[in-house]
């Protein structure tokens, strides 16, 4: 039996993993520059994190949860992470990081697992930039970690992408709205999908996300959420857009957008490309998960971005990685001097250059296809008359042209090619 990669999963080949490492590279060096600091966590957690954090009604625990079994014997106590926040926020109380000076900003380039419906765009296995900002209630830390994603959306050069934003008020706010909301729906309860119907109960707020046309129509005349917005939520959204507006970061209010997670209040926003129904990152504040999860009440807020989508999207686009360095073959034209051409060999790659050599193969035609093969940019043929002028020949493979460079200068020589 041939095995295959788990469904929902997928091998990343060489083909495609310069996109991917663009795209880590851009995440890592913007979340550093927008002065966010690297934190690693586990890749499993106890199942009550992921319940507490992100809500034991949210389709994400209900559905999505891989469980992992520590040992054959033992009741699964563990779950793979779904996503970044809970795990970081859960060091974060672990490590009293809030005796650090604040704010606290974190990141992490993170691999998460929900047992998803598999289809484009939506993995058993994503990977996410998490920006995790603690220790500031301030309406301009959620305008950063928008600006920090909306960076690294502008350095990759992805057009077209714009934000949905909305205000969750307070926990009191939306607890009297979905009180509202329940008892508008609860009379047209017969009207709404079924999945609304659940949702009535269970999470009311989850209806407003609702793809139903029939629901959607229901929803114009329900209740609106920013009706219930005191003046302090109010001023803080609107400080939000001024910040966005300041920073030229387009944006459209969205009032119908509550997302996936609970712990959210205030500020929520998620990326969007008109391309695509799935919103590339999202995220929030917030402020009572930390309290949630037996810490210090302490203000944060955060996002993240899908990298599987980013790439996705970037491919689709025709959007390109830069090409990968250029490549310098070594040839070993006589086995007598060998020790001369591994010491070149050498000389290259203790400065960086990416150097291919098979001293193995005994036939400069063979080595030369080789070379060929790897899209080497130059050749260093070296052979005993080499060895005897102390100077080599290197080869430009473009066009065949060559030149005599001595044994001092080759290194330099070569650097300027390859530039
Ligand atoms: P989320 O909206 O669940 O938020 O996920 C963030 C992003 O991860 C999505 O916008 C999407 O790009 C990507 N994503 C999610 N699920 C999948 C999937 N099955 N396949 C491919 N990509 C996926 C969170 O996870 C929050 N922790 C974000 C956050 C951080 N909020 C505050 N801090």
């Amino acid at each position: 039996m041939k095995f295959q990669a788990p469904r929902g999963t997928r091998d990343i080949l060489p083909a495609d993993q310069p996109l991917w490492q663009l795209v880590r590279r851009v995440c890592q060096e913007v979340a550093e520059q927008m002065g966010y600091q690297p934190i690693t966590v586990p890749t499993y957690e106890e199942v009550g994190l992921f319940q507490r954090s992100i809500g034991a009604s949210t389709d994400i625990i209900e559905k999505e949860l891989f469980l992992v079994q520590g040992h054959r014997d033992e009741e699964s106590h563990y779950a793979l992470r779904p996503e970044g926040t809970a795990g970081i926020v859960r060091a974060f109380v672990q490590h009293g990081m809030h005796t650090w000076p604040q704010p606290v900003k974190l990141y992490g380039i993170v691999n998460n697992f929900r047992y998803e419906r598999p289809q484009k765009g939506r993995y058993r296995e994503h990977v996410q930039l998490s920006v995790e900002h603690f220790g500031d209630t301030s309406p301009f830390a959620d305008a950063w970690v928008v600006f920090t994603m909306w960076q690294v959306i502008r350095r990759l050069g992805i057009p077209g992408i714009t934000l949905s934003l909305n205000s969750l008020g307070t926990s009191e706010e939306r607890a009297a709205y979905v009180a509202a909301l329940k008892s508008a729906l609860q009379d047209k309860r017969e009207q709404l999908s079924a999945d609304s119907q659940r949702r009535l109960e269970t999470n009311p707020l989850r209806i407003l996300d609702s793809k139903d046309t029939g629901d959607q129509v229901l929803l114009e005349t329900a209740p609106q959420l920013a009706d219930f917005l005191g003046n302090t939520s109010s001023a803080h959204i609107e400080t939000v857009k001024h910040y966005l507006d300041a920073w030229q970061i387009p944006y459209a209010m969205n009032p119908r957008l509550v997302r996936g997670l609970d712990y959210y209040c205030h500020t929520c926003f998620e990326w969007i490309h008109p391309s695509t129904g799935n919103s590339l990152g999202g995220g929030g504040r917030y402020d009572k998960l930390v309290g949630e999860l037996d810490g210090p009440e302490t203000g944060a807020v955060g996002a993240g971005l899908g990298l599987d989508r980013i790439v996705d999207l970037l491919a689709d686009l025709g959007i390109a990685a830069p090409a990968a360095a250029r490549t310098v073959a070594v040839i070993l034209a006589e086995p007598s001097v060998l020790t001369e051409a591994a010491r070149v060999v050498a000389e290259l790659a203790n400065v960086g250059i990416r150097v291919t050599a098979d001293f193995s193969k005994p036939s400069v035609g063979t080595q030369f296809k080789a070379a060929d093969r790897q899209e080497a940019w130059l050749a260093i043929v070296i052979g005993g008359q080499e060895v005897a002028d102390g100077a080599l020949t290197v080869k430009r493979l473009a066009d065949g042209s060559q030149e005599r460079v001595s044994n001092e200068e080759i290194v330099s020589f070569v650097q300027k090619e390859l530039a």
